[in-house]
């Protein structure tokens, strides 16, 4: 047989176009896009169906140390699992240095546990948390010149923030090394500032933990990373914006000519800070406590119109899974006793697509086009993927989402495949849903079933950012 597979029948989309059209599949690539595909060992009937690039969720967190006591849900196994479930074929994990370590050390880590365990493939960004003169003098720039073109710097959590001499430095090497940096825009001193006075006044539910970081607060840090940005004229992605204030400075930044990027997630269009209160005291506002908290009515719809508008490249989930009833998840002693301690974070791989193409596409908010843009190729472009990943053509990758737009689904725990014991959109119901995953032309996930292999999934190398493709 000239293929290995064939895609029949569907509608393709991709960032530009929507189009009839079979897909021919080889050797795990994309062989052909044509009015007619014929001659394949296997023939998959899409009729009715879209063809999409699969998911690229460039915001995961898996298997990091988050805090005495407390493990994160997800490791590379489930994490995978549940994203290709969820119609993605790749995600962007963090290999977070820990402070007192080396940078180099903490990478190997994350890549062993990688190793073996992934359904679809793994690209991982670093987490910078120690610039010490040896990451900045050498590993850093060897791990940026060695296919890791991206990385993470926190401006709060006390086991992460990076005072602004440290910011400076950390930006200066990504300047000379061509490489993007993803910043947490939250300012630590008036975090610190918010929650120990709310902790005097003895506000200490999980609900004060939207309290304690305003928008003013992520603001204000928007505002200091862009600043520094442009004295040391680096580009930065501002990642998980969660309202129209950050959006500002982003708007201003970029009317400017500055390179600032900007990330949104689910639970910015999804959720607001009430659901953080709980209807009884029983602590299950704790599910919903991340940071940036989830904001309001007003902010929802200004982080529409950055959807609609192009302030936003990426639509990404942050999934950063704890399990909920669980002494190791939400609810450590500690976590009881203030919201201070509940760990900052929640699932949302799997369920990231179907939200934002039921709220975007199916209410007819956003385009197709739009859809894929936000949620696989500008993922690609900004990260250094394409022209592997993120797009359905000759040559790439033959990662594919076949979507069903008229499925009516109910969010439900019972239906995921994350290792967390809840998820934050219990009940939600969407138009649209992932009904087959193909990863490097692999069938990873069927009908809510994962049917792929542990270890089909490789850890990617990537080029600079934006190569092969205009960063946008
Ligand atoms: O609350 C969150 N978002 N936790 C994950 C870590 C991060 O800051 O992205
Ligand atoms: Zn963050
Ligand atoms: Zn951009
Ligand atoms: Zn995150």
């Amino acid at each position: 047989p000239d293929y290995d597979l064939a895609i029949r029948g569907g509608t393709v989309a991709t960032a530009s176009d929507v189009f009839r059209a079979d897909v021919g599949i080889r050797a795990g690539r994309i062989v052909a896009v044509a009015d007619r595909v014929e001659g394949a060992a296997r023939e998959i009937d899409a009729s009715g169906l879209l063809v999409l690039p699969g998911g690229i969720d460039s915001h995961v967190h898996v298997s990091q140390p988050s805090g005495p006591g407390i493990v994160m849900a997800d490791d590379f196994a489930s994490a995978t699992a549940s994203a290709a479930a969820g119609g993605n074929t790749c995600i962007m994990p963090f290999a977070l240095q820990q402070r007192g370590m080396s940078l180099r050390a903490c990478v190997d880590d994350y890549v062993r546990l990688a190793d073996g365990a992934c359904h679809i493939d793994v690209a991982f960004h670093l987490i910078v948390s120690d610039p010490t003169p040896e990451v900045l003098g050498q590993e850093l720039p060897a791990l940026l010149k060695s296919g890791y073109s991206s990385f993470k710097v926190f401006m709060t959590y006390d086991d992460l923030v990076l005072n602004d001499r440290q910011l400076l430095d950390v930006f200066d090497v990504a300047r000379r090394e061509g490489a993007l940096v993803m910043v947490h825009a939250e300012g630590y001193d008036a975090i610190r500032f918010m929650t120990e006075r709310l902790e005097r006044e003895g506000r200490t539910a999980p609900y004060y933990h939207a309290v304690s970081r305003p928008e003013i607060v992520e603001r204000e840090a928007t505002h200091r990373a862009i600043s520094h940005a442009e004295l040391v004229d680096v580009p930065i992605m501002i990642v998980h914006v969660s309202g129209k204030e950050a959006m500002e400075q982003i708007r201003w930044a970029r009317s400017r000519g500055l390179k600032v990027h900007a990330e949104t997630c689910p639970q910015y269009i999804t959720l607001t800070a009430d659901d953080l209160q709980a209807v009884d005291m029983d602590m299950s506002g704790a599910k919903y406590v991340c940071s940036p908290p989830p904001r309001d009515a007003a902010s929802q719809a200004a982080i529409w119109e950055g959807l609609e508008q192009g302030v936003f490249d990426t639509f990404s989930s942050d999934h950063c899974p704890f399990r909920f009833d669980d002494p190791a998840g939400k609810l450590t002693p500690k976590g009881r006793s203030s919201f201070r301690w509940v760990p900052n974070g929640i699932p949302g791989v799997e369920t990231r697509l179907p939200i934002l193409f039921s709220e975007g596409v199916s209410t007819g908010r956003i385009s197709l086009q739009r859809f894929v843009a936000l949620t696989s190729t500008n993922h690609a472009r900004i990260y250094g993927l394409y022209p592997r990943k993120g797009s359905i053509a000759v040559g790439f990758d033959a990662d594919i989402a076949l979507w069903d737009p008229n499925r009516r689904e109910t969010i439900r725990q019972e239906i995921l495949h994350h290792g967390a014991d809840y998820t934050p959109w219990e009940g939600f119901a969407v138009t649209g849903w992932p009904v087959m995953t193909v990863a490097r032309g692999e069938v990873v996930a069927e009908n809510g079933r994962v049917v792929g292999q542990k270890g089909f999934g490789r850890a990617l190398e990537r080029t600079a950012p934006g190569a092969g493709g205009t960063v946008l």
